[in-house]
């Protein structure tokens, strides 16, 4: 399953070679998602015997014999999940975990005679959403940063993914991890001018997740940006500080005459009043 081209991290010859020529059936499922591994048995006679294994181990995890109850092996990694039909024979493993990832082998005992069948089954986590920062580290003094933008998009521990750069649709750098959980980043210069339109993929193979560019908010220039936005900062609060400052004397200077009006007029009306 494991074919990832730009760096490889640990891949045993197995997950290579190994992985999707061993069993009859190749699953990938969502973590958290149901899955049911089908069998055709269209009914299960009297007599018939259905097993269920999984792991490295092929530990024993569910079984029907003799068209009676299912029996689940009672069992640390799948606790309450397994579910086997009793007609059909195939198992249903709800709300489906990493750990969960591997070969299930089936085996059908009938009259008929002894069948097998095998599931390697692929549990993949749900994704981050790509993180794209500023990378200050690559600001230097010559001369490119003036007009060069350095990004960096980000995830923190990943496994199974790849990660890339994309312009418009196509992809200008790729970096990928296989079975290790670790954080991934990839750079990317733009200029300021870019009228591209970037974008930051996360995916593995059944979704994906992409943040795109914004390199007008991204990229301010850095130490301009400092001055320009501080002084402009300053002079805005100057006036709103003012505005603010004239208004209250304004108010106040209205308040006070209205009152004493009032007073006067009040004084002035008091004689006549019987
Ligand atoms: C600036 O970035 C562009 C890509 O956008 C790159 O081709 C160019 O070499 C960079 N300039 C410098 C001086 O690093
Ligand atoms: C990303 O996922 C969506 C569905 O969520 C799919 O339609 C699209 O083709 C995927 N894009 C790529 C490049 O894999």
């Amino acid at each position: 399953m494991c074919m990832w081209r730009f760096i490889l991290f640990l891949i045993s010859a197995q997950d290579v070679f190994g992985a999707s020529s061993d069993a009859d059936n190749t699953i990938s499922v969502m973590e958290g998602d149901s899955v049911t591994l089908h069998i055709s048995v269209s009914a299960i006679e009297r007599d018939d015997q259905i097993l269920w294994r999984f792991g490295p181990e092929d530990s024993r995890i569910a079984e029907i014999y003799k068209q009676k109850i299912p029996t689940y092996d009672s069992n640390e990694i799948f606790k309450d999940r397994l579910e086997m039909n009793n007609q059909s024979g195939s198992l249903t493993i709800k709300n489906i975990r990493i750990k969960h990832s591997g070969l299930y082998r089936v085996t059908i005992i009938s009259n008929g005679g002894t069948s097998d069948k095998s599931f390697r089954v692929t549990v993949y986590a749900h994704l981050p959403i790509p993180n794209i920062t500023r990378d200050f580290s690559q600001y230097s003094s010559s001369s490119s940063s003036s007009q060069n933008c350095s990004l960096v998009c980000s995830v923190l521990n990943a496994s199974h993914v790849t990660l890339s750069w994309y312009a418009g649709i196509s992809v200008l750098s790729s970096i990928s991890v296989c079975d290790l959980s670790i954080s991934l980043s990839l750079p990317l210069e733009v200029q300021y001018q870019d009228k591209n339109t970037y974008s930051c993929m996360l995916n593995n193979p059944i979704s994906n997740m992409t943040t795109h560019l914004d390199i007008g908010e991204i990229c301010q220039p850095y130490a301009d940006s400092e001055q320009c936005c501080g002084s402009t900062e300053a002079v805005i609060r100057l006036v709103i500080s003012a505005v603010v400052g004239v208004a209250t004397v304004v108010i106040l200077v209205d308040h006070f005459r209205s009152s004493s009006v009032g007073h006067k007029l009040r004084a002035e009306m008091s004689p006549s009043v019987p």
